[in-house]
């Protein structure tokens, strides 16, 4: 089974979610390495790209040779949120050196932040479907790519009202609906009402991708089985684990892949590193660097003290001498067992 988006084909449908502070460039690029086919920004704020913020601009980054990616908005004012799809899709994109438009423009109706939600953005939204219907349809008719919608279960145990607002995003012209099964007063506390996603599924039209509560290929493959969606979404799973992305796609292919060795992991934590200081300048590199190392490593012996080190860490050179260290004494470890 395939999934459309666009003019892009996913073979498995598995997807890289948006995740603030964390699915920026470089690391939507290792996903995709590993079998995420389709990945997805961090929120951008459309507010702030209207007002021509030029960090809020750089998160729209990309470029050619990236994998198909759809930059995520978020807001709650129908006219704002299609000015900032139409400069995504043909102008900012150039401000922020991006060498392509994206593959969708997805909208962001999940978001459980206090900050967020005050301003009646993010998951608010679930609150108002008639407005989800006038954005998406204002977005839509704003842009020549594909809308896509990243909707919760809800916002509370007693308003689940995902099937409603997915008719409505679909009705306002949406392409593609994301449900997270939980709901904003969960935030990301089990369980997830996969049940819920199923529902939501069997009433459109347009494809539905499962997220929530993935943590390995196992799930993966149960998830799609028993919501019957089109795909499924990844976030907390990736975290310090691009190889998330190659397990289950072996999984959908009937194949059963190994999880990684320290090494591996080390040797992509490294790659991670060089790359984000490529990408944004040693200072903010490293800075951002410390959570995935953090990450990385967690789980590994000795690995508390690691990070320990880690956060005050300034230099990629530093950085990287601490976790090469990290491995010989692993090493050492365990040739003396
Ligand atoms: C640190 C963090 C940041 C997130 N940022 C976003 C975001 O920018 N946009 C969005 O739609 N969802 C965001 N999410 C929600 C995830 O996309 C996803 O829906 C959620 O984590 C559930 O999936 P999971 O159980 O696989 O993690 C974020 C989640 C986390 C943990």
């Amino acid at each position: 089974m395939s999934l459309k988006i666009g003019k892009t084909t996913l073979e498995n449908g598995i997807i890289l979610a948006p995740m603030a502070g964390i699915t920026d460039r470089v690391f939507r690029l290792l996903c995709a390495e590993q079998g995420a086919e389709y990945v997805v920004s961090e929120m951008i704020s459309a507010k702030a790209l209207c007002y021509k913020d030029v960090k809020t601009a750089s998160y729209a980054k990309i470029l050619d040779t990236d994998p198909p990616t759809a930059l995520q908005i978020f807001g709650s004012e129908p006219d704002v949120m299609a000015e900032a799809a139409f400069m995504l899709e043909r102008g900012s994109y150039k401000a922020c050196s991006s060498t392509k438009a994206p593959e969708a423009i997805d909208i962001n109706m999940g978001c459980p932040m206090k900050k967020i939600v005050a301003n009646g953005e993010g998951s608010a939204l679930m609150k108002k479907p008639e407005l989800v219907y006038d954005i998406v349809r204002a977005v839509s008719s704003a842009v020549s790519v594909p809308v896509t919608v990243k909707i919760r279960a809800g916002w509370d145990k007693s308003t689940m009202n995902a099937v409603e607002v997915a008719l409505a995003a679909q009705e306002g012209g949406a392409a593609l609906v994301t449900v997270h099964g939980r709901t904003r007063e969960q935030l990301y506390k089990p369980p997830v009402n996969y049940e819920l996603i199923s529902d939501v599924k069997r009433a459109l039209s347009i494809p539905v991708v499962a997220n929530g509560g993935i943590f390995s290929a196992e799930d993966a493959v149960e998830v799609m089985r028993n919501t019957g969606c089109d795909g499924i979404m990844i976030g907390q799973a990736a975290q310090g684990n691009p190889f998330i992305f190659s397990q289950i796609k072996a999984a959908f292919e009937g194949r059963y892949l190994d999880t990684p060795s320290d090494k591996q992991i080390l040797d992509m934590a490294r790659k991670h590193l060089k790359m984000l200081c490529l990408e944004k300048g040693e200072h903010t590199g490293v800075l951002e660097a410390r959570k995935h190392t953090a990450w990385y490593v967690k789980g590994m012996r000795g690995s508390a003290q690691l990070r320990m080190m880690v956060n005050s860490a300034t230099t990629l050179k530093g950085l990287m001498s601490l976790i090469d260290e990290f491995e010989a004494s692993f090493a050492a470890d365990t040739s003396g067992r």
